[in-house]
């Protein structure tokens, strides 16, 4: 019988963005190639799953280490999307589907706003376990999966993909706005909790060294969660966040997302945006950071 041979992403492209050059992958969905993995996919897995659950105990939010047991995600191999799926058909009835790749943003918003999420299907390489500059499976299974467990946390990307698709329409100011209110919410957020702040985004949760740098450096800012200072604020995406912003509860993210957001973008527009590492007076500073070790730039 020959060896299973190894699938690869269908990329189409490579563009040149003014983030760099970033590939562009096939926009369908496809179904998960498991029998495909090799030895070495699975032992990347086990490694960085083992790495990420020692360090997060203490750090990550309750909801998140609970669900990521309530679906059996273990080390011992790659889940499959299919068990994966039937533990979310009990709860929130999200759906995991399998893609190539990042997706173009209405794609993508598509897909939460019809309560799908989509999660590259290959891992990164072996010498890639500390830094891959696009989304893994590590990554999106790992990271973005087990809030897909939680009520409030699933009907907060719900909406988020519904502003999307009507972000899309609306232009390239409103986009921008969300894409910041993604990037420091569910990429990269902190939550308060009784015991301290512990992290929920999926950027800070599959990283090994900014799961401890998010909490315990005195480098970053971390202030409370803001809606329209957070989408005047620009972000990095090569280094460790200059800013974090707190959230009191996924309620908080949920209730950000009730009012229409069209005269918010239209306000937003006109005025300056912040960058990355800027402390307001308005804020309310949890941690004013010391800077150390910041890029001089870079925001996006
Ligand atoms: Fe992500």
């Amino acid at each position: 019988m020959n060896a299973p041979v190894r699938a690869e992403p269908r990329r189409l492209e490579n563009v040149q963005t003014d983030r760099g050059s970033i590939p562009v992958y096939a926009t369908g969905t496809v179904p998960q190639p498991w029998d495909t993995y090799s030895a070495a996919d699975h032992a990347t897995w086990k490694q960085l799953f083992a790495r990420q659950r020692a360090l997060l105990p203490d750090r990550a939010c309750a909801a998140f280490l609970r669900a990521q047991d309530a679906m059996r995600m273990t080390p011992d191999a790659i889940p499959r999307f299919e068990d994966l799926n039937e533990a979310l058909a009990g709860t929130t009835g999200f759906e995991v589907v399998g893609v190539e790749g990042l997706l173009p943003e209405l794609d993508f918003f598509d897909h939460l706003a019809n309560r799908r999420f989509p999660v590259t299907w290959w891992i990164r390489r072996p010498d890639q376990v500390d830094y891959i500059e696009e989304p893994d499976l590590f990554h999106d299974l790992f990271g973005h999966v087990p809030l897909l467990m939680d009520p409030m946390f699933a009907d907060y990307l719900q909406a988020f993909g519904r502003g999307g698709v009507k972000a899309h329409a609306l232009g390239p100011d409103a986009l921008m706005c969300l894409a910041r209110l993604y990037w420091y919410t569910v990429e990269f957020g902190l939550v308060r909790e009784d015991d301290g702040l512990r992290i929920y985004g999926s950027g800070i949760v599959s990283s090994s060294g900014e799961s401890v740098h998010a909490l315990e450096s005195a480098a970053p800012n971390r202030i409370g969660f803001d809606l329209e200072r957070i989408m005047r604020t620009r972000y990095r995406i090569d280094t460790y966040q200059k800013t974090y912003f707190v959230i009191d509860g996924f309620e908080q993210l949920m209730r950000a997302t009730d009012p229409d957001f069209t005269p918010i973008y239209a306000r937003l527009a006109k005025q300056p945006a912040f960058p990355a590492g800027t402390v307001l007076d308005s804020d309310h500073v949890y941690q004013r950071g010391n800077r150390e070790g910041w890029a001089p730039d870079g925001d996006v």
